[in-house]
């Protein structure tokens, strides 16, 4: 208490007013103070009045923190911890007992977002409101997360800002659902375009191939107008290729399945896939071990097979390494990947790694759009991955792409294993 109140109070008798305590433990607590002097046996001593029932109060609010579902946090002025509570331990691991005091940068903030975070902290100490803001935490075991926080700056009585509560959420995995669905549906998007105009074209280009084939047939295949009819008859046919591949993206062309083995399947391609990918390539199977069977157009499967490993013989120019691999693999709960979160149960997984020169996120990000490609014109349409992933989702499949830039690329495939009668 300063001074000029006690004189006050020795003077009047009486004075009411709100200050902050220094506790034993160093915290500072607002009081609000109602002070009389009282004459007590010849001795004046003073009496102040409020100031229980504030902590009261505040024990109170400190219960109603702990029962929040949200993560609340109060820090001090320095930005170390002084209030924490269950909901927050559940995000960030850490125990009350385990934070209290300590600096937030010490505890939760990834070094890269510090200088963001300390913007934040100076507005709020300047009792900004709205310096809210959605940025990467740490945990206690290392992982990071998104969060979004909503800070409140509360004051003293004297105006100024004596402590920030923090109400925080964890939007990791609404973030990256988020993101999915997004990619979804930019896919479907995609699909109906590219299938409406590759249907139409199709027919167009059949008149064309009729009728350059039966003017060749007129003119014979010798004359120079043959010849150049046979061009474009053959370019013809290449055009009808591409919309072929674009409708199989989009989902139009039918499934001729049959339940078999993929390890059947890859066998006897393999002959083919050896030859395509060339022998500079060290090129290896390793078949999965009582594989489930799926139910699969094996045609497709085939094609999926080829375009994943042209795929990976372009990315090592210099040689390198192609593994496929099949493994049975059961999921406890969802797991994402590109094209969905994969529902638990059993699956049949089909992996094609290489250790070519892999891609960025900005890459993986668009791989599956049709014309999507990063080739040289003449050498790639971008049409490839699209097929698959139309393919993949036809069979009500998944696929997720792992890359690194300079060191290799995995696509990862799963089919739902067909139920065994006797296992
Ligand atoms: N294994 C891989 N390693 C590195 N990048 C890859 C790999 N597979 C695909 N990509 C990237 O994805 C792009 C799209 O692949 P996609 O198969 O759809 O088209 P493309 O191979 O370029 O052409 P197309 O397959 O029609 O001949 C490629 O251009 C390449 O940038
Ligand atoms: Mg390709």
């Amino acid at each position: 208490m300063g001074g000029k109140i006690l004189e006050k109070i020795i003077h009047d008798g009486y004075d009411e007013f709100e200050t902050q305590h220094r506790t034993k433990s160093g915290d500072v607590r607002d009081v609000q103070v109602v002070a009389q002097g009282v004459n007590l046996s010849g001795r004046r001593v003073f009496q102040t009045v409020f100031r229980e029932a504030l902590q009261k109060n505040e024990a109170h609010l400190r219960l109603q923190m702990e029962r929040m579902p949200i993560a609340c946090i109060v820090w001090n002025r320095d930005f170390c911890v002084e209030s924490w509570n269950p909901a927050a331990q559940k995000i960030f691991g850490f125990t009350a007992t385990e934070v209290l005091g300590k600096h937030a940068f010490n505890l939760i903030v990834p070094r890269k977002v510090q200088p963001l975070v300390d913007d934040i902290w100076e507005r709020l100490l300047a009792a900004d409101d709205t310096a809210h803001s959605i940025n990467e935490n740490l945990t206690k075991d290392g992982r990071t997360i998104l969060c979004d926080w909503l800070n409140t700056p509360l004051k003293g009585a004297d105006g100024s800002v004596i402590r920030v509560l923090s109400m925080v959420q964890d939007i990791t995995e609404k973030r990256s659902l988020e993101e999915q669905l997004r990619q979804a549906q930019k896919m479907e998007a995609i699909g109906q375009l590219a299938g409406g105009i590759a249907h139409d074209f199709n027919n167009v280009l059949t008149g064309i191939l009729g009728y350059s084939q039966m003017i060749v047939d007129q003119v014979g295949r010798d004359s120079e107008v043959g010849r150049d009819l046979i061009q474009i008859h053959e370019l013809g046919k290449r055009a009808a290729g591409l919309t072929q591949q674009l409708l199989t993206f989009s989902r139009k062309q039918p499934l001729q399945t049959a339940v078999l083995n993929l390890n059947t399947l890859i066998d006897d391609a393999l002959k083919i896939l050896a030859r395509l990918v060339g022998a500079q390539i060290e090129f290896k199977f390793i078949p999965g071990h009582r594989l489930s069977r799926v139910e699969v157009d094996p045609r497709q499967i085939e094609q999926v097979l080829m375009n994943l490993a042209i795929n990976a013989r372009d990315a090592m120019p210099d040689g390198g390494r192609l593994t496929i691999e099949t493994a049975n693999v059961i999921f406890k709960k969802e797991h994402p990947a590109i094209s969905g979160q994969i529902k638990a149960g059993r699956w049949v997984m089909l992996a094609v790694r290489d250790t070519g020169h892999g891609m960025d996120e900005a890459t993986q990000a668009r791989i599956f759009e049709p014309f999507f490609t990063s080739k040289k014109e003449e050498k790639g349409t971008g049409l490839g991955l699209s097929m698959v992933y139309g393919i993949v989702k036809k069979h009500g499949g998944y696929i997720r792409v792992d890359s690194k830039v300079n060191q290799g690329t995995t696509f990862t495939i799963y089919l739902s294993a067909v139920e065994e009668q006797d296992a």
